[in-house]
């Protein structure tokens, strides 16, 4: 039986969907608020366990309501959660989106609790992430964290996934630890340091990353797919056409789409196609986690759409 490990953020989203983002200084009247269970580790470990693998997060709540909102919601969807500590003094992660009507977004993250995710608690749990087949991991828990754990887990053989998302500078030994990268265009701009506005600008950044250890990259690139640049080649994959309510959390459904296809066996182009899958049903309702597609669902869409 395969398992997955999700080392990384949970948040409680505060969402408005709105007319149009509004300028500084500028107050609109929103057409919508939801409170959701959000995080890029929380998004991606629920898109996993949708997508019918057995998930384990690890990852801190602060000791509050948010903290047992979403508590609850992992033992809801048999996300193993024994690995989910509760940290005093610190509010439960927390991120403020705003949506407008082309299912674009806006986010402010409040770590929380999320920062006092550290390598005591890697070390603690390190027996479950071995037990894993793959790890993935996002930036919104500390980088000395991030790069602690993927350093010991490649260490010792484990497929790691770093989602370097919200982008900050990545060290090459970070980059060496990790199996994959899989940045947006955006994130690959500021990692690299270069344009990143065509597919050759985008392969040239990757390649950037390549050279300072990484062994593959994959960008993604929103309504155009995702680009998977390694030493040996690149490789476009075209995404699914569907209509985008909300984009939130698209990410997460792509990175957790991507590895349980390539821990079952998949290549990275096949895994980059069903993560495509897996990203396009995730935008159609509002909510990060609302829109987390089923197995079938994903096979569905990759039966019955032409990819844009
Ligand atoms: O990737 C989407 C997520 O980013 C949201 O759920 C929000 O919590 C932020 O972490």
């Amino acid at each position: 039986m395969k398992l997955i490990g999700v080392l990384g953020s949970l948040n409680v989203d505060l969402m408005a969907t709105v007319p149009r983002f509004q300028e500084p200084g500028e107050t609109i009247t929103g057409t919508g608020f939801y409170t959701f269970t959000g995080g890029k580790g929380g998004n991606q470990a629920v898109a996993s366990v949708k997508l019918g693998i057995p998930t384990m997060m690890i990852g801190k709540l602060g000791a509050d309501q948010n903290g047992e909102l979403y508590r609850k919601t992992l033992l809801e969807l048999g996300i193993e959660q024994h690995t989910v500590q509760t940290v005093e003094h610190v509010p439960t992660g927390a991120a403020m989106i705003e949506v407008d009507p082309s299912g674009e977004n806006r986010i402010v993250v409040v770590p929380g609790a999320n920062y006092a995710v550290d390598r005591k608690q890697v070390d603690q749990t390190m027996h479950e992430l071995l037990s894993c087949d793959v790890i993935l991991m996002q930036l919104e828990i500390p980088m000395d964290t991030v790069e602690y754990a993927a350093r010991r887990l490649h260490g010792e053989g484990k497929m790691v996934i770093l989602n370097p998302a919200p982008a900050q500078p990545l060290s090459d030994r970070l980059l060496r630890s990790c199996t994959y990268i899989t940045p947006n265009e955006t994130e690959l701009r500021i990692l690299s340091g270069m344009d990143t506005n065509t597919d050759n600008q985008i392969k040239t950044a990757a390649q950037t990353l390549l050279d300072k250890g990484a062994q593959a990259v994959v960008v993604t690139l929103g309504s155009r797919g995702a680009i998977l640049v390694t030493p040996h080649n690149t490789v476009h994959v075209p995404a699914f056409d569907v209509q985008a309510i909300d984009t939130t959390g698209a990410g997460d459904a792509f990175v957790a789409g991507f590895a349980i296809a390539l821990i079952e066996g998949k290549s990275p182009v096949e895994a980059i196609r069903f993560a495509n899958a897996a990203a396009a049903l995730a935008t159609t309702a509002v909510g990060a986690q609302s829109g987390m597609p089923t197995r079938e669902q994903v096979l569905e869409l990759m039966m019955t759409k032409t990819c844009s």
